[in-house]
């Protein structure tokens, strides 16, 4: 607002919406019609500083929100594009307390039905981020075998195995082998579990029909699911997916970000 004194008794007020208003005379009546214009015009301004606030915050939001969509996006286009399995350099991540923060290891065994004594197979066990503490629930009575495909993964397995603190765990079997042929008897396990492991591997249908024969009638197959890995499929995806497969659907645990399905071999198969 621009306010010029062109006369002795005349004001020229330029305001917002430049509009050019002309007071002459002025008398009290006048002053407080200025004064109202005045005050308006403070409004007026701290709106349009607000609105413009508001607008700056929400590209600041759209802009991180959009920038995390885009990174997923690509993450997930290329893991899809590389069929290799998880290499083994991620170790150091797949293995941290952060991620077993939000995704924790006692979920996964409440939901897999993991219990004292009993006879387990973890397929892509990877560097064990979940296998020491399924192997302290199982205890002595019971055995958990850690199977993978990449030497470097079950190295670092063993590494973290003969570590002072885990020197009490005597039974985990680090395995050397395939999803698709598992070095088992058929109808010999309790249960088979799989954490951020099943998308990885390419021909599903293959690899269940195996996990299938290795279990007991009534036998459970976990498989758990984390958002955060490129992977990641939605909960029916993996329900459809086992079903498919000739396994009877048993129950889903957890929410969207991180869940675990779980399935029974029939008992009539
Ligand atoms: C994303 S990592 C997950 C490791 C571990 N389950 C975890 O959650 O920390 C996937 C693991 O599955 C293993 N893997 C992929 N395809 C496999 C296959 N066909 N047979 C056995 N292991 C496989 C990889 O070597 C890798 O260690």
């Amino acid at each position: 607002m621009v306010i010029n004194n062109n006369s002795s008794n005349s004001i020229l007020i330029n305001t917002y919406s430049s509009r050019l208003f002309k007071i002459k005379n002025i008398n009290k009546n006048q002053l407080f019609k200025l004064f109202i214009l005045l005050f308006n015009y403070i409004i007026f301004i701290k709106k349009y500083f607000i609105r413009k606030e508001i607008i700056l915050t929400i590209k600041i939001i759209l802009i991180i929100v959009g920038s995390v969509i885009l990174f997923l996006i690509i993450f997930r286009i290329g893991a899809k594009l590389i069929r290799n399995p998880a290499p083994s350099f991620i170790g150091r991540f797949l293995d941290s307390n952060h991620r077993r923060r939000l995704q924790p290891p006692y979920k996964i065994i409440q939901a897999s039905g993991i219990k004292k004594g009993i006879k387990a197979l973890e397929i892509g066990c990877g560097n064990g981020a979940f296998t020491t503490f399924v192997a302290r629930v199982v205890g002595n009575d019971g055995i958990v075998y850690a199977l993978d495909i990449q030497p470097k993964m079950l190295e670092q397995l063993k590494n973290k195995l003969n570590r002072a603190e885990n020197k009490d765990i005597g039974n985990i079997m680090p395995l050397l082998a395939s999803a698709y042929d598992l070095p088992f008897p058929d109808d010999s396990l309790d249960i088979v579990y799989m954490v951020s492991v099943f998308q990885e591997i390419p021909d599903k249908n293959k690899n269940l029909k195996e996990m299938k024969r290795v279990l007991k009638p009534g036998g459970i197959l976990s498989i758990s699911e984390f958002f955060v890995d490129p992977d990641y499929p939605f909960r029916s995806t993996t329900v459809k997916q086992g079903t498919k497969g000739g396994f009877e659907f048993d129950g889903v645990f957890g929410n969207f970000w991180n869940y675990t399905v779980r399935f029974l071999k029939p008992v009539d198969n």
